[in-house]
């Protein structure tokens, strides 16, 4: 397959996109699989290069991977788990971050692990300290080799009291893998309650996990000394959804997305609306709509959940460039999350990046010299321009931009948007893209 796409836009997109399980959940609940003594099945997975990578570190270790793309269901038989080696784990993970996960499973199970150099995409920083200290805290011990971390637990892992810096996503679900079965109580404080993280716990529950979450972004963890394998159905992807509402909003059009859950998507619909988007939610999925008419400019900050998420910022901001007068985006999670728009910039937009905190609250980049907010100046008719995908989601936000352009664009380094867009090329041909 090759990694560019030619997309001829100024079509308004129309018809329905099926949208399946979420990557970051889904990732997530196969390495929690590692934990149980027996088999897990999972539903509803899509198709995507993740759920490729994390199967190929899983086999990796011993464990039976078994995928129907059809069905979405995959079966992981953990019963004959073994080491890894870390070279073939560096070699398989690609840039996924996925493999610090593995760390607290194994470390359970097998009693090491090993950790290569991490990637993931390039919006930041995006260090690995929190998941360090975190297993250092319960017992770890970590050896730096060339190969990468090497983590033993000589002595087991014991229960910990923690309280995050920042409500970090990867790292709560570090502390909950890793807490299940060490010894005694944890306490954390601070943790993320991304909709991601209430499923990894309820599949962590049914493993035989005792996990209570408090109203205070408190969790407490009772660890057992034996889990057995889950059968659950994963929540919908809503950045899959976002970004085809946002699709929707940008090019003028219609989508209706299938398996589309409203109760993990408010805040991103609140903002859809004052944007003067429509949707109608049904059993079945949501339909987002352009009604005619002007788009209105907002005042937009992402945040952790329940705030509007960092994932959907991207695919937004694609869609206010065509909102009548100044939008302000400021990104809160990320420092480097609004390098995208300078391609937007080049197709026509007006895209201004400042240093200062344009929201109402100061955030951790605003003393730090990153351009993190943005001023969006719309409409600006947009044009076809050859440009590269950075990272996930920017790649997406660029597909919607072309689309939403005249003329024909060549947007390169594609693969990338595979990670996380189960079938994009079909789904787009079939909402009447003209791509090839
Ligand atoms: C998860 O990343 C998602 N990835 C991201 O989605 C998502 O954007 C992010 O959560 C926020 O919702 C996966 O689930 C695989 P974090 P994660 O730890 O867990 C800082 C996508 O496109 N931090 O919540 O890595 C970090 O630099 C991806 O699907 C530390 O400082 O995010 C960031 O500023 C992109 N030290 C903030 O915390 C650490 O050790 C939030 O990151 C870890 C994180």
């Amino acid at each position: 397959m090759t990694d560019s796409i030619r997309v001829t836009g100024g079509r308004a997109l129309n018809g329905e996109v099926h949208v399946r399980g979420a990557k970051n959940f889904v990732s997530k609940a196969m390495v929690a699989a590692l934990l149980g003594s027996t088999p897990s099945t999972l539903r509803n997975v899509p198709r995507i290069l993740d759920v490729e990578i994390v199967s190929s570190l899983l086999r990796l270790h011993g464990v039976g991977v078994d995928y129907d793309v059809e069905s979405g269901v995959l079966n992981a038989d953990t019963t004959t788990l073994s080491p890894a080696d870390a070279v073939d784990i560096a070699q398989h993970a690609g840039s996924s971050r996925i493999p610090i996960l593995l760390c607290g499973p194994l470390l359970h199970r097998l009693g090491a692990a090993v950790i290569p150099d991490l990637g993931g995409c390039r919006i930041g920083d995006r260090p690995i300290d929190f998941h360090l200290e975190i297993l250092t805290k319960f017992g770890a011990e970590v050896r730096q080799a060339d190969d990468g971390l090497h983590l033993s637990a000589p002595n087991g892992l014991r229960g910990i009291k923690h309280e995050l810096a920042y409500p970090s996503v990867g790292a709560t679900e570090q502390l909950l893998l890793t807490a299940v079965m060490a010894e005694g109580i944890t306490t954390l404080h601070n943790a993320a309650v991304e909709p991601e993280i209430k499923d990894l716990i309820d599949t962590l529950q049914k493993m035989g996990a005792i996990i209570s979450v408090d109203t205070d972004r408190s969790i407490t963890i009772e660890g057992v000394t034996e889990l057995r394998g889950y059968d659950h159905v994963s929540l919908t992807d809503r950045i899959e959804v976002g970004s085809w509402a946002a699709a929707a909003l940008a090019t003028g059009g219609d989508i209706f997305a299938r398996g589309a859950q409203q109760r993990h998507m408010g805040s991103f619909l609140n903002t859809f609306r004052k944007v003067g988007g429509e949707f109608d939610v049904t059993p079945d999925g949501i339909r987002f709509y352009h009604p005619g008419g002007d788009l209105k400019s907002i005042a937009l900050q992402t945040d952790v959940h329940p705030g509007f998420m960092t994932d959907w910022q991207q695919p937004m901001v694609v869609a206010l460039t065509q909102a009548k007068g100044l939008s302000i985006v400021h990104e809160t999670v990320y420092e480097n999350r609004l390098g995208f728009t300078s391609a937007l910039n080049q197709m026509g937009a007006h895209v201004q990046l400042f240093r200062e905190c344009l929201g109402d609250k100061q955030c951790r980049f605003g003393q730090q010299n990153y351009q993190h907010s943005a001023v969006i100046s719309g409409p600006t008719p947009l044009k076809a321009a050859d440009i590269e995908v950075p990272d996930l989601r920017g790649g997406f936000s660029y597909l919607i931009a072309a689309l939403a352009a005249e003329g024909t664009s060549t947007v390169t380094n594609i693969g990338i948007i595979d990670r996380g867009y189960e079938n994009f090329r079909g789904k787009l041909t079939a909402l009447g893209a003209v791509i090839d």
